[in-house]
């Protein structure tokens, strides 16, 4: 299979690198500059945009969502009615992007986040009813490449996915640095606390993928009656954090439903 990528900064690097350790197909990018990869395998790179379009059954538009509709623009008469087109640009609705390519029949929306960098990501994705199953299955492969994918029953669970998958790295970032900085305030070293706040959560992550365990389960799991956590949690349960937590989330959504509607 030829997978073309147009534009390759952050993410079209991360797509193209998955795709090409993977073996997924050859590997065509346009982007202004030859882009420098991590990987050692093949690729072609022209600045050109339609002979990627010309070399690919399955286009990745991997541009700015500024710069969205003048590349559909350029590209719509090349594009010939097998083609899939895959959008990860945020904010875009699919009628948009249907709209800019001339009603194109295979579109795939995508939310993808910034862990597809290290093949962790999670990209939640709704394709338009032109995709046939044989398309999907070749969409997940593409996406399971740089991390997991959940395939979208309606496109508003999208701008859901925006909040909780996109801004997720931000939010586990935010709980690091408070689990790092109270270590720190009682005299453990900047790079030990990393390591501590770090292997907490991801040893946390592999238990509970391993035992299956609920989020409830594992909270009570750990809080002994009369115990440190127990401790904790009841300053955090008087302040309320998950619910605000949640709320800020809920934000985080009705922006991306009022920015996916331009
Ligand atoms: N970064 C994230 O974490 C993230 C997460 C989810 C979704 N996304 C989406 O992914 C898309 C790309 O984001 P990014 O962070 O990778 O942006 P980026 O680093 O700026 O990459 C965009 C690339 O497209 C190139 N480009 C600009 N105009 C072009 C054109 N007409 N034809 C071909 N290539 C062109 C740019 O080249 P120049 O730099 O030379 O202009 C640049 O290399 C966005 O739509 C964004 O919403 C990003």
């Amino acid at each position: 299979m030829n997978i073309g990528i147009i534009g390759c900064g952050h993410m079209g690097s991360a797509v193209a690198n998955a795709l090409i350790s993977q073996q997924l197909g050859k590997i065509h990018i346009s982007n202004p500059i030859k882009p420098r990869l991590d990987t050692g395998g093949h690729f072609t790179w022209t600045p050109d945009n339609a002979s990627t379009v010309r070399a690919s059954d399955i286009i990745v538009l991997a541009v700015r969502p500024a710069v969205i509709a003048p590349v559909l623009e350029e590209i719509r008469p090349l594009l010939k009615p097998a083609q899939v087109l895959i959008s990860i640009a945020a904010g875009i609705p699919l009628k948009k992007l249907q709209k800019f390519s001339g009603n194109h029949k295979k579109i795939v929306r995508v939310m993808p986040n910034l862990a597809a960098q290290v093949c962790e990501g999670i990209s939640v994705w709704q394709a338009t009813n032109g995709c046939t199953k044989e398309d999907k299955k070749a969409i997940s492969s593409l996406l399971n490449s740089f991390g997991k994918s959940i395939e979208a029953a309606n496109e508003e669970l999208i701008d859901i996915a925006t909040a909780v998958g996109g801004g997720g790295p931000a939010y586990t970032a935010a709980f690091l640095e408070s689990m790092s900085n109270a270590a720190i305030n009682i005299g453990f070293s900047e790079e030990d606390a990393r390591l501590l706040a770090m292997q907490s959560v991801l040893g946390s992550i592999k238990y509970l993928q391993k035992t299956g365990m609920s989020f409830e389960e594992l909270k009570n799991a750990v809080q002994t009656k009369g115990g440190t956590t127990e401790a904790g949690f009841k300053v955090l349960k008087n302040k309320k954090w998950q619910r605000t937590l949640e709320k800020a989330l809920l934000t985080g959504y009705k922006r991306a439903r009022k920015i996916s509607k331009w």
